[in-house]
């Protein structure tokens, strides 16, 4: 074979190899973007409440922070990372050492700073790291993202990578116009076209299904028939949540009977209920591969 293929044939060949024997395993976990085109929307906090929910449903979590301008999962649950994602590239740590323990049981990977260097890998560094996170992954269920906010390379590349996205807004019309913005760009630019959204701080169960209403009306008028939203529901505006980020923890576990903490745990549900099933670029390999193949 070596003869036949030459030196850069068999190094083609077994990259090849490799990659078919990475697409061909099962499709677990899911891989979920929470994303938004406004900041301070409360992704974070619907990041790690869901993680949790999604984690007492017998799921088993990964939370990646990757919101580079205000990463702070770690913040949220009073944590402190020693390690990041960009000491797995260097090959100073593991990424099972850099995954931090949270709470519930959830696993947190603090990736924020590393993104940019994780599109300049060269080809080996690329299998090696994929290797290592097609591994880890084996033992999830699902891999919760925050991709922070707004249309940068950061929030796109996590969010084409992605097999689910949430859109995050509020009933603010920055925050509309902003999600509208986002979506555009997804559909216009690199053919996404599914999307839930979830509505954040409304009271009432009409206002937030307007404000869905409103942005399907207008994503069917000027992007065409072909994108889909699908509406997950809203997270009640809830004192208990900004009590709870006061004392670094999730409002699910120190208020569970809040009504934030109850829709949490709804979501959730729904979530598990509309399970997408096996397809080849839901594989988290797939997605791995991509992350680290994407340029935007
Ligand atoms: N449902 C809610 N009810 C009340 N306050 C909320 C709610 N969701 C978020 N907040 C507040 O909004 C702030 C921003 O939330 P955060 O999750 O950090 O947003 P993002 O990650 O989108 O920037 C939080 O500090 C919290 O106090
Ligand atoms: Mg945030």
């Amino acid at each position: 074979m070596d003869q036949a293929l030459g030196l850069k044939g068999v190094i083609n060949y077994q990259q090849d190899l490799a990659s078919s024997m990475l697409m061909d395993s099962d499709s677990r976990p899911r891989v979920i973007t929470v994303t938004s085109g406004k900041g301070g929307v409360g992704k974070s906090n619907i990041v790690v409440n869901l993680g949790l929910a999604l984690r007492r449903l017998g799921q088993k979590v990964l939370i990646v922070d990757a919101d580079l301008g205000l990463a702070n999962i770690d913040i949220l649950l009073g944590l402190a990372p020693r390690f990041n994602i960009k000491d797995v590239f260097s090959g100073e740590k593991k990424l099972a050492e850099v995954i931090i323990d949270g709470p519930g049981g959830m696993k947190i990977l603090p990736a924020a700073s590393g993104i940019q260097e994780m599109a300049e890998l060269d080809g080996t560094q690329k299998l090696l790291l994929l290797n290592e996170l097609d591994n880890y992954s084996e033992s999830l269920d699902t891999v919760l993202i925050d991709t922070g906010a707004g249309i940068s390379s950061n929030v796109i590349y996590f969010n084409v990578a992605a097999q689910e996205r949430i859109v995050v807004a509020n009933n603010e019309p920055t925050s509309i116009t902003d999600a509208y913005a986002l979506i555009k760009v997804l559909v216009t630019k690199y053919a996404e076209k599914r999307f839930k959204l979830l509505i954040n701080c409304l009271s009432q169960p009409k206002e937030a299904e307007l404000v869905y209403r409103n942005l399907t009306k207008v994503a069917d008028r000027f992007l065409g028939g072909e994108v889909s939203i699908d509406y997950l529901g809203f997270i009640p505006l809830d004192e208990a949540i900004p009590k709870a980020i006061l004392k670094q923890q999730a409002v699910l576990e120190l208020f569970p009977r809040a009504s934030a903490s109850r829709s949490f745990t709804e979501l959730a549900q729904k979530l598990m209920e509309i399970k997408p099933g096996p397809r080849l670029d839901g594989n988290i390999k797939f997605f791995w591969r991509r992350l680290v193949k994407l340029k935007v």
